[in-house]
C-alpha cells in the first residue's frame, strides 16, 4: 500500500505553526515583549489590576470608571460556590492534589451552572464571569477543608486578588500581600496560543461548552512544561535546602543527568521572559520584608548557572515560586493561582473561538506496519 498523496511534513510540537488571528495579545519572542489590547505588560503591571486587565482582556478596551465598578460588583457578586458544588468539594479526598480537585471543581460547576445548555453569546459571557469569579473560591475551599477547616464564604468588599488571600488565610491580608498577588495575577491573565489555551480553543471549536473547554485547559496547565513548573521551582529548591549543598552544583549536576530545571527555557521567548524581571523584583522585595531571603538568594544563583551553562533565561515560572512562598502559600496551590489567572485569557480565547470557528483537526504521519492479512484468532501463533 503506498500513500495515495504524500504527507505534509511534520512539525514537532507545533513549533512555530499559527492557528489563528488573534486581538487579544502579542508575544514577541525575540525582543521578549507581552502585550495585551495593545497595552504593554510592564505598564499593566505597574498601573492596572486583575480584574481592570480582564474586563480589558475580554472587550478589548480599558473600562471607564463606571464601567470597571460594574465590573468589579459583577465579578465580587458572582463568588459564592453553589451548595452542591461547596458540598462536594468539601468531599473531595484531602490527599488529592488541588489541580486535580480545580479540574473536577470547574467541571462540576459546569453541572449547576443556571445557563448550561445555551452556548450563545451572552450565556458564554455569563459562565465565563461565573468562572472568573469562583475559582479562587473553588481553590481556596478545596485548601480548607482538606486542612479540616470550614470554606470562608467569599469578602464582598475586598477586591480579587485580596479575597482570595482572605479566602485562604481566614483573616484579610496587608494590602501589600494583596497588591503583589493581584500583579501576579495581571501577569499570567494570558499569553497567546500556550498549551492551555490552545487545549481550550480545541474543546470550543468542536462547539462544546466553556466548562468543557476550561476543564481542558486545567487539566493541560497542570503539567510541568506548563503551569506545574512554578510547583516545580519550589520542590527544587528545597531539595537544595535539604542537601544544603550550593545551588549551581546541584544545576551542574541536573544538567550532566540531562534533566531539564523547571522555570526556565519557552518556546516562544528567546531572551528573558518580560513578565520574569518584575516577579524578580517581588521574590527580592518580599524576601527582605519577611526577613527570609533564602530562596530568593538561591534563585538568583541558578538564574546565574543557567545563563552560565546553557545561555537559558528564566521564565514566568521561575520567581512566582520564590514569590508565592514568601507570601505563605502552599506550594501546590502555586499552579491553581496560575488558572486563578489564566482563566481570564481562556475565556477571551473561547469567546474568540465561537466568534470565528472552525473545527480544529490536524493529522498523523502513519509511521505504522503496512498490508497486513488478518488471521483468526486460533491460528495465530
Ligand atoms: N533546562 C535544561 N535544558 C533546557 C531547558 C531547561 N529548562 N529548556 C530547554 N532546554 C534545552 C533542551 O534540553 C534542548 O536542548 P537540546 O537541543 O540540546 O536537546 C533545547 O533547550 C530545546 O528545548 P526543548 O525542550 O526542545 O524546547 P521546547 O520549545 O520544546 O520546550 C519548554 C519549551 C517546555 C518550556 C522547555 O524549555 C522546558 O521544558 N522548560 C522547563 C519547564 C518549564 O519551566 N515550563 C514552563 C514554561 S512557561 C509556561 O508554560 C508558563
Amino acid at each position: 500500500m503506498t500513500e495515495t498523496v504524500a504527507a505534509p511534513p511534520k512539525t514537532a510540537g507545533l513549533e512555530g505553526v499559527v492557528v489563528a488571528d488573534s486581538e487579544i495579545s502579542y508575544v514577541d519572542g525575540q525582543a521578549g515583549r507581552l502585550v495585551y489590547r495593545g497595552y504593554s505588560i510592564e505598564e499593566l503591571a505597574e498601573r492596572s489590576s486583575f480584574e481592570e486587565t480582564t474586563n480589558l482582556l475580554l472587550d478589548g478596551e480599558l473600562p471607564d470608571g463606571r464601567e470597571l465598578r460594574e465590573f468589579q460588583s459583577e465579578l465580587a457578586a458572582q463568588r459564592e460556590l453553589d451548595g452542591e458544588t461547596l458540598e462536594a468539594v468539601r468531599r473531595f479526598p484531602p490527599a488529592a492534589d488541588p489541580m486535580s480537585a480545580l479540574r473536577t471543581g470547574v467541571s462540576l460547576l459546569g453541572l449547576t451552572d443556571p445557563d448550561r445548555g445555551d452556548e450563545g453569546r451572552e450565556a458564554t459571557r455569563r459562565k465565563g464571569i461565573r468562572l472568573i469569579a469562583r475559582i479562587p473560591t473553588l481553590v481556596a475551599a478545596f485548601d480548607r477543608a482538606r486542612r479540616g477547616l470550614e470554606p470562608l464564604a467569599p469578602h464582598g468588599e475586598l477586591g480579587h486578588a485580596a479575597n482570595f488571600l482572605y479566602m485562604l488565610r481566614g483573616s484579610e491580608p496587608d494590602p501589600e500581600d494583596a497588591r503583589v498577588l493581584d500583579v501576579c495575577l495581571v501577569l499570567h491573565a494570558e499569553h497567546g496560543m500556550n498549551a492551555s489555551t490552545f487545549a481550550a480553543r480545541v474543546t470550543t471549536a468542536t462547539l462544546s461548552d466553556i466548562h468543557s473547554a476550561i476543564t481542558s485547559a486545567v487539566g493541560t496547565l497542570k503539567g510541568p512544561l506548563h503551569g506545574g513548573a512554578n510547583e516545580a521551582v519550589m520542590k527544587m529548591l528545597r531539595e537544595i535546602d535539604r542537601r544544603g549543598v550550593e545551588p549551581a552544583a546541584h544545576i551542574r549536576e541536573m544538567l550532566a543527568a540531562g534533566s531539564k530545571v523547571m522555570g526556565f527555557g519557552h518556546r516562544v521567548y528567546k531572551t528573558m521572559d518580560p513578565r520574569a524581571p518584575i516577579l524578580r523584583g517581588f521574590s527580592r522585595k518580599l524576601g527582605e520584608r519577611t526577613g527570609d531571603d533564602r530562596w530568593y538568594r538561591m534563585s538568583e544563583e541558578i538564574l546565574t548557572t543557567m545563563q552560565r551553562e546553557k545561555g537559558i533565561d528564566p521564565n514566568v515560572d521561575f520567581f512566582s515560586a520564590s514569590t508565592y512562598h514568601a507570601l505563605g502559600i502552599p506550594a501546590d496551590l502555586f499552579t491553581p493561582i496560575f488558572a486563578i489567572a489564566r482563566i481570564s485569557g481562556w475565556v477571551a480565547h473561547v469567546e474568540a473561538q465561537y466568534a470565528n470557528n472552525r473545527l480544529i483537526r490536524p493529522r498523523a504521519r502513519y509511521v505504522g506496519k503496512r498490508d497486513l492479512r488478518y488471521v483468526p484468532v486460533g491460528e495465530r501463533g
